[in-house]
């Protein structure tokens, strides 16, 4: 084996248990972070555009460009994501999105399904953020908001959709 051969190797070995997880999780519909980061790839211009805050309606009217490719409900979770982030003057360091939250925050009592599964209203969603069992989660009012907005769009996800490995026995509350 070549000395490159055996690097790649070992960069796929080292890679692997990140991406199986990866992989698990990938019927999440993508969060406005990643939407964004997407678009900046596709439209570098755009970066001067985000440094100016906007409110979701604004965000959306600007993203409804054939440009941007985007279909209604990333373009609405790109759009609310926007107006939670705020001003941002360093597109390579973007505020973490719902998706990232549910991720992050949202599977150490119970299974991710639980979340991800439900179809619901903002305020019904900042509602059970509200609820004795969730008001400790770290999460601060705006990035709640952020959540309650992503899941609105992206939450009822049907069982079909769910992997397996995520569908039963995952409560331990
Ligand atoms: C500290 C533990 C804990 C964490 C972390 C947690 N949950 Fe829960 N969750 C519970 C418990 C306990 C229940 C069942 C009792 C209840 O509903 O209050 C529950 C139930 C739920 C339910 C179904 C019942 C309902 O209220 O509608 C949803 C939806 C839910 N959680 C969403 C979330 C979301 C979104 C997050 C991430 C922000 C999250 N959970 C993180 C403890 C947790």
């Amino acid at each position: 084996m070549t000395r490159l051969a055996i690097l790649f190797t070992l960069s796929l070995v080292l890679a692997s248990p990140l991406r199986a997880q990866d992989d698990l999780f990938d019927f999440i519909p993508a969060g406005g972070r990643s939407i964004v980061e997407r678009l900046l790839d596709r439209a570098p211009a755009l970066a001067d555009t985000l440094t100016q805050p906007r409110d979701a309606e604004a965000w959306s009217a600007l993203l409804d460009d054939p440009a941007y490719g985007l279909d209604d409900w990333t373009r609405r979770t790109a759009a609310e994501y926007l107006a939670y982030a705020g001003a941002i003057t360093d597109p390579a360091d973007l505020p973490w999105d719902g998706r990232d939250m549910t991720l992050a925050r949202c599977q150490s009592c119970h299974i991710v399904t639980v979340v991800v599964t439900q179809a619901r209203t903002r305020e019904a969603w900042l509602g059970t953020l509200n609820k004795p069992s969730h008001v400790e989660v770290p999460l601060s009012e705006a990035e709640r908001g952020q959540l309650a907005d992503y899941l609105v769009v992206n939450g009822g996800l049907p069982i079909d959709a769910i992997p397996p490995a995520l569908r039963a026995g995952g409560a331990s509350y």
